[in-house]
């Protein structure tokens, strides 16, 4: 199970809206996906999913409120966990960023979230997280190219990477949340498409970790692929993806048939496969 957890120790920055995107958007790849509220108190992401679901927004997500992330890392039906947290619970936060595959740190451009959020990221390293798995998101833009390459350069300079993708200041998110939708859910699609590219970007982050590029140990994480226990890395399983949808196939159809002919190809000279799947080796002198 993949963990990502959206944290920082300044409040109304962006935890729960970056938590909300990344929630739909891997459900909106066949993921099964939860998110786990962490924050007892405000339930912002609990009381968006049962908005969502009251709206009929689809696909539905799940949201569980959990006083001890610990047990939330331990759910074995899930591919995805996206954690929550308010900004006040620092000691939990502290502990559990230890167990996650990447902590998003949303911070706005000013000085007054800025050095919070990096003296967040800084005592999460001296905790033992490593900075590859930290990545900083500017949130709520609202001044020039100026301030935010400002607000960017602040973050590196503390040896943090920042997602390139920056997202504006705008009603039309705030809105989106009142109805239960995230923010590449808007109606407006120039802000649905940066949110997307804001996705894309953590995917590409989880990727490179998985394979190793960014971590010294080399983590081999791996996702499931369609819903057996075939596991593979996620390069590959974004691949596998685009390849089912070019061919107009769903990825388990398309495992079926690479499979098929895989056994076709290189098993034809097996009698007891021959005898336990004939249909894959038409007798051509018929
Ligand atoms: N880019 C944005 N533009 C406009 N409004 C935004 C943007 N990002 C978030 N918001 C709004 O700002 C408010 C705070 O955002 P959010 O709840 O994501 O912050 P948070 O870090 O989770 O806050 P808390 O620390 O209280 O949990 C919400 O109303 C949200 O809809
Ligand atoms: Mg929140």
């Amino acid at each position: 199970m993949l963990k990502i957890a959206c944290f920082g120790q300044k409040g109304g920055v962006g935890k729960s809206t970056i938590a909300r995107l990344v929630a739909v958007s891997f459900a909106r790849t066949g993921s099964r996906v939860k998110i786990v509220d962490l924050h007892a108190k405000q339930r912002t992401c609990l009381e968006w999913s049962a908005i969502r679901s009251s709206q009929s927004v689809a696909p539905v997500i799940v949201a569980d409120l959990f006083e001890e992330p610990a047990r939330a890392l331990h759910q074995t039906d899930l591919d995805i966990v996206v954690l929550d947290s308010g900004p006040h619970d620092a000691a939990t936060v502290l502990s559990t960023a230890r167990d996650v595959d990447l902590v998003i740190i949303p911070t706005a451009t000013s000085r007054d979230d800025l050095k919070p959020q990096v003296e967040f990221g800084l005592e999460l390293n001296r905790q033992g997280v490593d900075r590859s798995r930290l990545l900083y998101v500017v949130n709520m833009a609202n001044g020039s190219e100026t301030c935010i390459d400002e607000a960017k350069a602040y973050v590196r300079r503390h040896g943090f990477s920042v997602a390139d993708t920056t997202l504006v200041h705008s009603a039309s998110y705030m809105n989106a949340h009142d109805v239960g939708r995230c923010i590449a859910e808007t109606e407006l699609a120039g802000l649905n498409e940066q949110s997307d590219a804001l996705f894309r970007e953590v995917v590409d982050r989880i990727d490179r970790l998985a394979g190793g590029e960014l971590l010294e140990d080399n983590s081999k994480r791996t996702t499931r692929l369609v819903d057996c226990n075939f596991k593979v890395a996620p390069g590959f399983h974004r691949a596998f993806k685009t390849a089912a949808a070019l061919n107009r196939m769903s990825m388990r159809e398309l495992l079926e048939v690479s499979v098929r002919s895989w056994i076709s190809e290189n098993c034809k000279d097996d009698p007891r496969i021959r005898m336990l799947c004939p249909e894959l080796f038409p007798d051509k002198s018929a």
